[in-house]
């Protein structure tokens, strides 16, 4: 007979009975004097412990010195929970009085880069009474780290996760800033950037002289013969900018690994010395006030031969192993997973022992699908199969960000509702470039593929939604329709389930901004066609009700605000309604009593919901659109004016 026995679970607690003790006493001082705390720190580790072993001795258990590099990792958690202040103790505390706080319909959230929005670190705090005047209640501060001086992929080229871009300011500024915006109820959101390092990166420097100790940080190869290997299968993620995955460094005479810019180095994560390092940089970061981390590119983070080398099990087992590190040493920090790959993938990044939150990169794809085709079947099939998530998970929803938009849906998604899925993507890019005849679109293409035919697309909100084409032409009528699509994204991405992400800027309609194509290290990169410095100017159009900022601004204040009152609203259950048109995508969101349909026009012309759906979704006579006020008296066919949304209160009395 086979005695079956979890012989991790043993070897953990044998592990831990030998580790602690030494760092018990490396550590004897400061632990004496608070002998409470350490006690809850030793109950959270406890409760942890059994999973971080489980996942490190899969990544490393195989290497002759697994024991010490545990060790090593438990020594570098204490120190940091000993250095975390005090009172982001006391808030590890209050969060895990309410775990889901991040579920919540109060919460939304914008993101933004620190020098274009505001100069630097200490004036953006005088804004904040913009973002409460938004109702944000998250924000996340986009890359703001010491990088290389010209090209650094817009900050994701890090020198120093423990030095801020002496530009924008210093370590100091960003803790009171977080202090300052936490005592405001805005949670502060900063990248992990944890694939790669920039190749100024003080590691990256050791390596170039030859240290080997650092070298082995990075992926580097004396010859083609590995690198030719790996590349068949890799996927190009910036082909206009190099051709290939690898970079010849001078210095040492080797071929390093950089998925994405030549200056961006990947880091080695099948070295445990730099999964300890990094989580160092975690918690140093975690020790600033930092409540989410959005973890940047965590597709790429695990290679192995034979494969496209993304979205490896290790990649899992690593974001796995920081999510207890977390947990142990500074409870209150979430995950948020920046896997923009096909939506099998995504969700694989979306749990509690791994991101509790996740960009939702496909909703964001066909909302705009959608607006090119005026047709919402494949949008609505995609989000009735995979909008659930684990409970204790948000989707992030947003319609714009810093980056391009890439067709990322599933073909087997757009082959049931008879879309041809590579005719289709090349209609979106031709569609969102204004290369099809009739698009209102204003995008630019973003890193074509000469090989492939591969192209994604870059241009703000406005622009890709036909305001700044309306606007060349003068027309008020194109003006209207602009506005309308605007507000139909919005509502979808403020009702629909999740933490509504605003890129700030859109709020007041910003269009394209083609002055990168001015700057040497920027004309290659069409991403910055939609980073633009913030017009303050535009605050004075703010107050004045004519123009078109005043619209956009009042209505997503309102829009936010709005949310916020619809309890139903919170995270969770969004099921997906059949509307019987082909331009009408609804839904019904509901908590406890109350229930809320919602019904989005994609179609400039009207459409009816017919009454027999009408009558199916629980619509009754006297109800009132959430949005306008107005009461729906008696009615049969609920009709939608061109691109209208409807937020219709259904609960049953
Ligand atoms: C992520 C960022 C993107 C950056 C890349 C490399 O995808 O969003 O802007 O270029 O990672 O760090
Ligand atoms: C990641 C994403 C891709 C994005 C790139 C940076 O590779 O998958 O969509 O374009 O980062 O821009």
């Amino acid at each position: 007979m086979i005695i079956e026995y979890d012989w991790r679970a043993e070897q953990a607690s044998k592990s831990l009975l030998r580790i602690l003790p030494e760092v018990e006493k490396a550590f004897a001082k400061e632990l004496q004097q608070i002998p409470n705390a350490w006690n809850e720190f030793l109950n959270r580790l406890d409760k942890e412990w059994q999973r971080l072993f489980t996942y490190l001795h899969q990544l490393y258990g195989w290497q002759y010195d697994f024991f010490y590099t545990l060790e090593r990792i438990l020594y570098s958690m204490v120190q940091f929970w000993l250095e975390r202040p005090e009172e982001l103790k006391s808030f590890d505390d209050l969060r895990g009085t309410d775990p889901s706080w991040f579920e919540s319909e109060k919460m939304s959230g914008g993101v933004l880069y620190v020098d274009l929005f505001s100069d630097n670190l200490n004036k953006l705090g005088d804004h904040i009474p913009y973002f409460k005047k938004l109702g944000l209640t998250y924000l996340h501060l986009m890359p703001l780290f010491a990088v290389p001086r010209d090209d650094n992929d817009g900050g994701y080229a890090v020198s120093d996760y423990r030095a801020i871009n002496p530009d924008i300011g210093t370590m100091d500024d960003l803790y009171k800033l977080a202090t300052i915006l936490r005592e405001e109820g805005i949670s502060l959101a900063l990248d992990f950037v944890f694939n790669h390092t920039s190749d100024e990166h003080m590691w990256a420097q050791k390596a170039k002289s030859g240290d080997p100790d650092f070298m082995a940080r990075y992926l580097t190869f004396p010859d083609r013969k590995l690198p030719d290997q790996f590349q068949k299968y890799l996927r190009d993620i910036f082909p206009t900018i190099r051709k290939g995955s690898f970079t010849w460094c001078e210095d040492i005479k080797r071929w390093v690994w950089t998925t994405f810019n030549s200056y961006q180095w990947d880091l080695n994560y099948s070295n445990p010395e730099v999964f300890r390092a990094m989580a160092e940089e975690m918690l140093f970061l975690a020790n600033r006030g930092v409540e989410v981390l959005r973890l940047d590119a965590v597709a790429f983070i695990w290679k192995r031969l034979g494969t496209d080398c993304e979205n490896q099990p290790e990649a899992h087992t690593i974001i796995r192993a920081f999510n207890a590190i977390a947990k142990i040493v500074a409870p209150c920090l979430l995950f948020k997973s920046e896997a923009i790959v096909q939506p099998d993938e995504v969700i694989r990044y979306i749990h509690p022992d791994e991101c509790q939150l996740s960009y939702n990169p496909l909703l964001m794809a066909l909302i705009w699908e959608s607006l090119a085709t005026r047709e919402v079947k494949l949008l609505e099939h995609s989000m009735r199969n995979r909008y659930r998530i684990p409970a204790g998970c948000a989707w992030v929803n947003y319609v714009r960000c810093h980056d391009d938009i890439g067709w990322t849906f599933d073909d087997q998604d757009a082959r049931n509702v008879g879309i041809d899925p590579v005719g289709h993507r090349k209609f979106l890019n031709k569609f969102y470039t204004g290369d099809f005849p009739g698009s209102f679109a204003k995008g630019v293409p973003f890193q074509f593929n000469a090989e492939t035919g591969d192209v994604r697309i870059s241009g703000t909100l406005s622009s890709l939604a036909g305001l700044e084409d309306a606007i060349e032409k003068k027309d008020n009528g194109l003006i209207e329709m602009a506005v309308r699509r605007i507000n139909l994204l919005r509502s979808i991405q403020i009702s629909i389930g999740g933490l509504p992400l605003l890129y700030v800027g859109d709020e007041w309609g910003m269009l394209n901004d083609y002055t990168y194509l001015t700057d040497p290290t920027k004309v290659n990169d069409s991403r910055w066609v939609h980073r633009s410095r913030k017009r303050w100017e535009a605050r004075d159009d703010l107050s004045d009700q004519d123009t078109l900022e005043w619209r956009f601004f009042h209505e997503m204040v309102k829009l936010l605000n709005l949310r916020k009152q619809i309890p139903a609203f919170k995270n969770g259950g969004m099921e997906v309604i059949h509307t019987g048109n082909p331009h009408l995508f609804g839904y019904i969101r509901a908590f406890n009593s109350q229930k809320i349909l919602i019904v989005n026009n994609f179609s400039e012309e009207p459409k009816i919901l017919e009454a027999s759906h009408v009558e199916a979704c629980g619509v009754k006579s006297g109800v009132a659109n959430i949005l306008t006020g107005e009461i729906l008296s008696s009615f049969s066919d609920l009709i939608l004016n061109g691109y209208q949304s409807v937020w219709l209160d259904i609960s049953e009395p």
